[in-house]
């Protein structure tokens, strides 16, 4: 990626406008804690806080997940963007100007062809909502709209619209707009006829829901029928701009009440959601004809801990619940499932029920996965008889086995043994034997699927907590947290020391370090990490500029630690040397044995003098 486009004097002015526990607070409660501010890290799930904000060195660390980075790396993570559309954010809501865009040529073809697309699929959208709301040619489904409940406020919303009947109504719009027609048929939004001459409306008769990507911008539509008939939703077809398997409908407007509440609620309609939203639960959002997908429960954990499944109540749906919820739990996510009575769908409950009672008796009476998994089961096995009822047992506890907190596992095995009769003790050590080949599985490392939760140990590479590191790896640390804070040490270390740090990590946080200085930049750990453009260093360079305290480190220490790192290398050798030397004297190999004892005298020489 290049990203010398954006001139480092707009992101300087960029991070100097934004105060990092500012722009954290909107996101995350932040209270004051000694010289930092502490807060629970929107990344990962956790208890108590470990994400930690400096306003001395404008920069955030989290210790649990390894997050780090300053304000731009921030708003990249929380709100899913790359680094130039973070800037450009931040640099919006300071009134900077974006210098490095206004140039027509750094547009790419590709980048110019999504923006045709998406300004095709905006203005298509008002020209159909204009349609349902104010044609003649539109009162058909505005009378199917109301005869299901839809009212105005949920259409302006949504921005519901319909599609008119005939061929070439949009292209003829869109033509009269100077849209290129070539362009909107990559987007699916008309296709080529059948002579290849011209091009004729995707949609037709149908009433469009426009679909928007997490930035809000209209990527795609799905239209439905007024009558039955097949298919009952058209939707976009896979394009540049619209990817089913990572698209979430309605994310957009959902994912600030998401990231408050760290909760989401998973539908399977588009009405479903648009109900929902009527009903109160702002948070909803759909997968799009499709199942859940890995790419969809990444996208959701990046805003919420909990996702509650709202599926239709029939088999189907059912079926599709139980599935997502081992892609839900993968990803971090805890999952419930609010279960609807009937063959019933969330917008039909609403519709019979009211708002009140499924935000009462649905979203807020759903179940912990467990529990679902177990009813689910239950479901699908025959219990009336013994061998159905063994089975289930040797099913359920399968699943029982999976769960990380003892007293969950006691909770489930009492109720196993209270509805099946048998007893606590034998349902235990069945219990004890599925756990242990569980065991076998993972420590072979072939059981991912399984692990509990262990997204954080994923994420996790450098050990940002408190482990006994080598003399060389701290004195390395130290010696960057203070080159971070004095360019004269930094000179100082660039000369003695130059990029012999022994960790790779240190000596590439080093170079960009030397670099920094000598652009006339002046200390700033801040704008230092926004030069480097590697997740891996901001987190190295985060936790260093966050953990190693500077004070009482003087010239003398400084020296030390620069020893210290020169000798390890050495060291290193030296340890070698004595190991092959045991080796030699082990197989009788007198001649050997000598030549590297006088190998290692001269190390340890060199040792002496440095
Ligand atoms: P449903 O058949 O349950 O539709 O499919 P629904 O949401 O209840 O639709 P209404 O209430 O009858 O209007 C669930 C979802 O599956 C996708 C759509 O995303 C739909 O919302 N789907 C369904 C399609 O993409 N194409 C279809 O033909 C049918
Ligand atoms: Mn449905």
């Amino acid at each position: 990626m290049n990203f010398g486009n954006i001139p480092d004097d707009v992101i300087a002015a960029v991070l100097k406008y934004h105060e990092i526990v500012e722009v954290v607070s909107k996101y995350v409660h932040l209270a004051k804690q000694g010289r930092n501010f502490k807060g629970l890290c929107p990344f990962h799930s956790e208890k108590s806080p470990s994400f930690t904000v400096s306003p001395d060195k404008q920069i955030f660390n989290c210790f649990g997940c390894g997050t780090a980075g300053n304000a731009i790396k921030f708003v990249m993570e929380i709100e899913g963007l790359t680094f130039p559309e973070a800037v450009r954010q931040l640099a919006e809501e300071a009134d900077i100007p974006i210098g490095w865009e206004s140039a027509p040529a750094e547009e790419t073809a590709g980048q110019k062809e999504k923006r045709l697309i998406i300004e095709g699929h905006e203005l298509a959208a008002k020209w159909y909502n204009y349609l349902l709301k104010n044609s003649e040619l539109g009162k058909p489904a505005m009378e199917y709209l109301r005869g299901r409940g839809f009212t105005d406020r949920m259409i302006d919303e949504f921005q519901i619209g319909y599609s008119p009947p005939m061929w070439d109504k949009l292209c003829q719009f869109l033509n009269s707009r100077n849209i290129n027609l070539a362009i909107m048929e990559k987007g699916g939004l008309v296709s080529a006829n059948s002579e290849g001459n011209g091009y004729l409306d995707r949609f037709r008769d149908r009433i469009m829901f426009p679909i928007r990507d997490a930035r809000g911008r209209t990527v795609a539509f799905a239209g439905r029928v007024l009558k039955e008939a097949q298919p009952k939703y058209l939707n976009t077809p896979e394009t540049v701009l619209f990817n089913k398997s990572s698209i979430l409908y309605n994310l957009d407007r959902a994912k600030s009440s998401i990231r408050k509440s760290r909760k989401a609620v998973l539908f399977e309609g588009y009405a479903d959601v648009i109900k929902a939203w009527d009903a109160g639960a702002a948070n909803g959002v759909a997968t799009m004809g499709t199942a859940l997908t890995e790419e969809h429960a990444r996208v959701l954990k990046r805003f919420a801990d909990e996702v509650i499944v709202c599926y239709d109540g029939d088999d189907a749906g059912q079926a599709a619940a139980f599935k997502s919820l081992a892609l839900l739990e993968r990803s971090g996510c805890n999952a419930q499932v609010a279960i609807l009575p009937g063959r019933m769908d969330p917008d039909e409950y609403i519709s019979v029920n009211g708002a009140q009672k499924f935000l009462s008796e649905i979203i807020n009476s759903a179940v912990p996965s467990t529990k679902f998994k177990l009813i689910y089961l239950q479901r699908n096995h025959i219990l009336q008889k013994d061998e159905g009822k063994l089975k289930y047992i040797q099913e359920a506890l399968k699943i029982i086995a999976e769960l990380h907190s003892p007293t969950e596992r006691e909770h489930y095995v009492k109720e196993l043994s209270h509805d099946f009769q048998y007893s606590i003790q034998s349902l235990n050590e069945q219990l004890h034997q599925i756990r242990e080949q569980l065991q076998k599985k993972k420590n072979f490392g072939d059981n991912k699927e399984n692990s509990w939760n262990n997204v954080m140990n994923d994420r996790r590479t450098e050990k940002t907590s408190p482990v006994l590191l080598p003399a060389f790896h701290n004195a390395e640390r130290k010696l960057l947290a203070v080159m971070m804070e004095d360019a004269d040490v930094a000179l100082y270390v660039r000369e003695q020391l130059g990029d012999r740090f022994n960790v790779e990590a240190h000596a590439a946080l080093a170079a960009y370090l030397y670099a920094y200085y000598a652009d006339g930049n002046e200390p700033d750990a801040s704008r230092y990490m926004a030069t480097l453009h590697n997740e891996q260093l901001e987190k190295v360079a985060s936790s260093i500029a966050m953990t190693d305290s500077t004070g009482g480190i003087n010239d003398k220490v400084i020296d030390d630690y620069i020893r210290e790192i020169k000798k390890y290398p050495q060291l290193a050798a030296l340890e070698l040397k004595k190991e092959e030397i045991a080796r030699a004297e082990r197989a009788g190999d007198v001649i050997r044995a000598a030549q590297i004892a006088s190998e290692i005298i001269s190390l340890e020489r060199q040792l002496k003098t440095l």
